[in-house]
């Protein structure tokens, strides 16, 4: 047991209670960004002529070693210590001596997690948005290549209009557009320091925490001790966000895996992403987007336990918060892999573009264009769709599609249609004419695509400076 708080104790801590209280076998994820904020903090130090240039160095150059010695495996984390901080800390003691000791002047665990926990998530934020934004570069390549290749659309899971696998994906790319949009959001609000609030209310030395906030790159320092300590805002709007990515993945997932199911086929997994049966041979399962389905409940529940732990905690600091650690690390890094998989696996996959526009051709997709030929004829649009309803059961009955019969089975049901109904009703006309902004018509789609285009590529330009500051 190796702690940073004896000095008032008569008696060990129960083991049991130490085992309970430790937080190193997660903490230490941050040990990079605990290292990268001391640093910054002696900086500052030194600058107020709270340490000597001597001290400054010294630490400095001891938190260097400490960080090059366990990123290349040579010195461990152990359970000894209590967390990351008392980790580095007495690490630090044992090479550099009584400069080491000066390290927390000025600082509490409570700033220093809070900044820890900030640094990381910061990162994290960045690296999400990097992952969404290679997918949304797949998806627009999909799109691209796919504004005549019909599909029909659904509601209720039942077949409705035709629309274009183009026009499918573009509604995902919205999505994660939107996804991104959050992220952005987010790193706005959540880019300022905490370090320097101490414990909870500030300390007597004299700090210059704008300093410290711009060694390690944020907006400012922020503005209440008080709250800087407690606050956890930012990894609930985070989840909030992964959550919100996890729901729009298994969404995609959810289809994909009916999509390629022995009904369906519009599209082949590919074998890469895809895994056998141990008894059935015959067996290719879309395991990667059932997982992807499946792991979402996960990210929901970090969220709604991060949630339920900030509820009740008064101010400010509590032991409660440590709780926000394990869960944050493990939705994070689940958004993170499903991402990277679920791009891969879209990649690869093949879309059977024949069987999606022979299905869009069957189920009637094109009723509500025979109504809308009526209207153009002069027939209410009332009575016209009760009609087209009579013909559809017609159609049932003889087993064909509104454009298998002929002139006369037409007639027969409403003198009106003339034999240009073939041209009105067919499934190209049903897709080409849907020209507003937004709908399925190759028109509407190229406008839409370049207007993707223009993001990612505009977005991109100006990441840095908007960014990353
Ligand atoms: N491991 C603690 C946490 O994650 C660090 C802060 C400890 N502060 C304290 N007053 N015990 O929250």
């Amino acid at each position: 047991m190796a702690q940073l708080w004896g000095g008032r104790f008569t008696k060990d801590t129960d083991q049991l209670v130490y085992n309970f209280n430790a937080s190193i076998s997660f903490d230490q994820k941050f040990f990079k960004q605990d290292i990268e904020g001391s640093i910054a903090h002696v900086i500052m130090l030194q600058k107020q002529g709270i340490l000597t240039g001597e001290e400054k160095d010294a630490i400095v150059k001891g938190l260097t070693q400490i960080r090059e010695e366990v990123e290349s495996g040579s010195l461990q984390i152990t359970s000894e210590y209590e967390d990351i901080h008392s980790f580095v800390e007495a690490n630090l003691i044992d090479r550099i001596g009584d400069a080491g000791k000066k390290l927390h002047t000025g600082r509490s665990r409570n700033d220093q997690v809070a900044l820890d926990m900030r640094l990381y998530t910061r990162l994290e934020v960045l690296q999400t948005d990097w992952l969404l934004r290679e997918l949304l570069t797949e998806l627009l390549k999909i799109m691209e290549d796919n504004i005549h290749t019909y599909m029909p659309g659904f509601t209720h899971l039942q077949k409705a209009q035709p629309v274009t696998l183009a026009h499918h994906v573009g509604a995902y790319f919205e999505m994660f557009k939107r996804d991104r949009l959050r992220l952005k959001d987010i790193y706005k609000r959540m880019n300022y320091c905490p370090l320097g609030a101490g414990a909870l209310a500030g300390t007597t030395y004299p700090l210059d925490r704008a300093y410290t906030a711009s060694l390690l790159g944020f907006e400012g320092p922020t503005l209440n001790s008080m709250d800087s300590v407690s606050d956890r805002d930012y990894i609930i709007e985070f989840l909030s966000a992964a959550a919100t990515i996890m729901m729009h993945l298994s969404r995609f997932c959810e289809e994909i895996i009916i999509w390629n199911s022995n009904e369906y086929r519009f599209v082949e997994i590919d074998d890469a992403y895809s895994t056998g049966s141990s008894i059935m041979p015959q067996k290719k399962n879309p395991d990667i987007a059932e997982l992807v389905r499946g792991k979402t409940g996960r990210v929901y529940g970090a969220l709604i336990s991060i949630l339920t732990t900030m509820k009740g905690i008064p101010l400010a600091y509590n032991k409660d918060m440590q709780e926000d650690k394990e869960l944050t690390f493990d939705a994070i890094d689940t958004v993170k892999g499903c991402l990277a998989l679920f791009t891969g696996m879209v990649k690869t996959m093949q879309f059977r573009k024949d069987i999606m526009a022979q299905s869009a051709m069957r189920g009637f997709t094109n009723a509500t264009d025979a109504a809308d030929y009526l209207v153009k004829k002069g027939v209410p649009f009332r009575d016209a769709h009760s009609i087209i309803g009579k013909l559809v059961l017609t159609c049932i009955d003889k087993n064909k599609s509104i454009d298998e019969m002929s002139i006369e089975e037409l007639k027969e049901i409403c003198d009106v249609f003339e034999p240009d109904v073939y041209d009105a009703i067919s499934l190209e006309t049903c897709v080409n004419k849907r020209l507003t902004l937004g709908a399925p018509g190759p028109e509407a789609m190229k406008d839409v695509i370049r207007i993707c285009k223009d993001y990612l590529e505009d977005e991109w330009q100006n990441k840095d400076e908007e960014y990353l500051q």
